[in-house]
């Protein structure tokens, strides 16, 4: 099964994506998380990035492609795999399908997360989120036990520098732009599926079973 999560930043996509995957045995891919653990490494591929990401813009579409296609290629995506924050441009799309058509492929589900702006900046204020694992928390909707401890693997937690107001703001932007786009193209191909993302987390992930079943 090959399902990509659309959605506004801070929409939920990761959050669902997560759940996913532990619930389907599915991989988890996050172009965002790849570029964070690359910036946590001082990679050349994470400082590239992050010029990009702390403006809140897209990193180009050259760089992302790639590494998303080197992703999927691996062993562990064979039978599927929940793609968060890919595509978010047509283009990137476009690519994503040509390379499934070459291998007799396509994508199965388009699930948009649907949450308004105005709830936006709220949640990305109180996010925290593992860079080792790539579990996300929010201080009053989804706290951890140990107060900035990843509860499922020990690491230390971060305030992600593109969570701050004003790069929310440019991300919105950029979303409309250049992301809200793909509900209609994958509407088009008939396999969007729109769910309610400012429900509870739970009930959210509950509506996402049903489609998946
Ligand atoms: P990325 O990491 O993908 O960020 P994003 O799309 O902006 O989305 P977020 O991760 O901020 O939000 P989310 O929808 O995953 O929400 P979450 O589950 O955390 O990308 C970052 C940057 O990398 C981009 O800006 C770009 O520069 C670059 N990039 C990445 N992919 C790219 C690509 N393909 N092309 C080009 N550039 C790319 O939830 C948010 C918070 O809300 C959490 O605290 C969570 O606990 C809480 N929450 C979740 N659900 C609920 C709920 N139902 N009720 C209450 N709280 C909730
Ligand atoms: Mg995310």
């Amino acid at each position: 099964m090959k399902i990509i999560m659309l959605g506004a930043p801070g929409a939920g996509k990761g959050t669902q994506a997560k759940m996913i995957s532990e619930k389907y045995g599915l991989p988890h891919v996050s172009t965002g998380d790849i570029f964070r653990a690359n910036i946590k490494n001082g990679t050349e591929l994470g400082k590239e990035a992050k010029k990009y990401m702390d403006a809140g813009q897209l990193v180009p579409d050259e760089l992302t492609v790639k590494i998303l296609l080197d992703r999927v290629a691996q062993d562990d995506c064979k039978n599927g795999y929940v793609l968060d924050g890919f595509p978010r441009t047509i283009p990137q799309a476009e690519v994503l399908d040509k390379a499934l058509t070459e291998l007799g492929d396509k994508v199965d589900f388009a699930i948009n997360v649907d949450v308004p702006d105005e709830n936006i900046i709220n949640r990305m204020s109180g996010r925290r989120a593992c860079v080792t694992c790539g579990a996300t928390y929010h201080v009053v909707y989804a706290p951890t036990k140990v107060e900035g401890i990843c509860d499922k693997c020990g690491s230390e937690l971060i305030l992600r520098d593109d969570d701050k107001p004003e790069t929310v703001k440019a991300r919105l932007e950029v979303y409309h732009k250049q992301t809200q786009p793909l509900i209609e193209y994958y509407d088009k191909k008939g396999v969007l599926k729109e769910v309610d993302g400012t429900v509870d987390m739970n009930e959210v992930f509950n509506s996402i079973v049903s489609i998946l079943a």
